[in-house]
């Protein structure tokens, strides 16, 4: 196989449920043979997402919050795993500017809002739906974006809504944020590799 046909290898990094994980896994086992995920990087060792990927035979490494900033931990295994692209999916930790550099137009980090719209520092999981609900939009969504170094500030590549009514909680936002998630993030990085 000639360079141009190789394989892609996609690494997710995830630090707790998983659900965007596997479905990212899923999807690529299933309806692309032009790229695979790899490799799953968790920062947490008692995460869902662990037993996800090594039920469908992905290979996990847990990198504490102190290592994933040191170049010589995180970027053997990077290299190990010959990893083409970089996909975030519920990753906590800060990622790092020398990983950014490296993967410039090849890391993207899905959001569960419509950025710039409940971005930043601690806006995350269940706070986003919280504020979303307490500032009774009319409409959420999901963002898919690039990743620099700046918190949520990286060219917005697809967003997609759906409506919030004045009955929803951030409970139900959140079920319909997953379902806006599940549908398009690996459409979106099939379509970027
Ligand atoms: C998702 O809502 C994603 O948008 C956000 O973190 C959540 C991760 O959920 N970045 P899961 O771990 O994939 O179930």
């Amino acid at each position: 196989m000639t360079d141009g046909n190789k394989v892609k290898n996609i690494a997710v990094f995830a630090s707790g449920n998983g659900s965007n994980a596997e479905n990212i896994i899923r999807y690529f086992l299933k309806h692309d043979s032009q790229a695979k995920v790899a490799l799953v990087i968790c920062n947490r060792p008692d995460a869902p997402v662990l037993k996800r990927a090594s039920s469908l035979g992905v290979p996990a490494v847990v990198i504490r919050k102190d290592e994933i900033c040191c170049p010589s931990i995180l970027m053997p295994v990077i290299d190990r795993y010959e990893i083409d692209f970089i996909a975030l999916a519920g990753f906590l930790l800060v990622i790092p500017d020398f990983l950014i550099s490296r993967f410039k137009g090849r890391i993207v980090n899905i959001h569960p809002s419509l950025l710039p719209k409940f971005g930043g520092k601690g806006m995350y999981g269940r706070h986003v739906h919280e504020a979303v609900v307490a500032s009774a939009e009319t409409e959420t969504g999901i963002t898919i974006h690039h990743v620099s170094e700046r918190y949520d500030e990286g060219s917005i590549i697809f967003q997609s809504k759906i409506a919030v009514s004045p009955e929803d909680t951030p409970d139900t936002v959140a079920r319909k944020v997953n379902e806006l998630e599940i549908a398009h993030y690996p459409h979106v990085i099939s379509g970027l590799l």
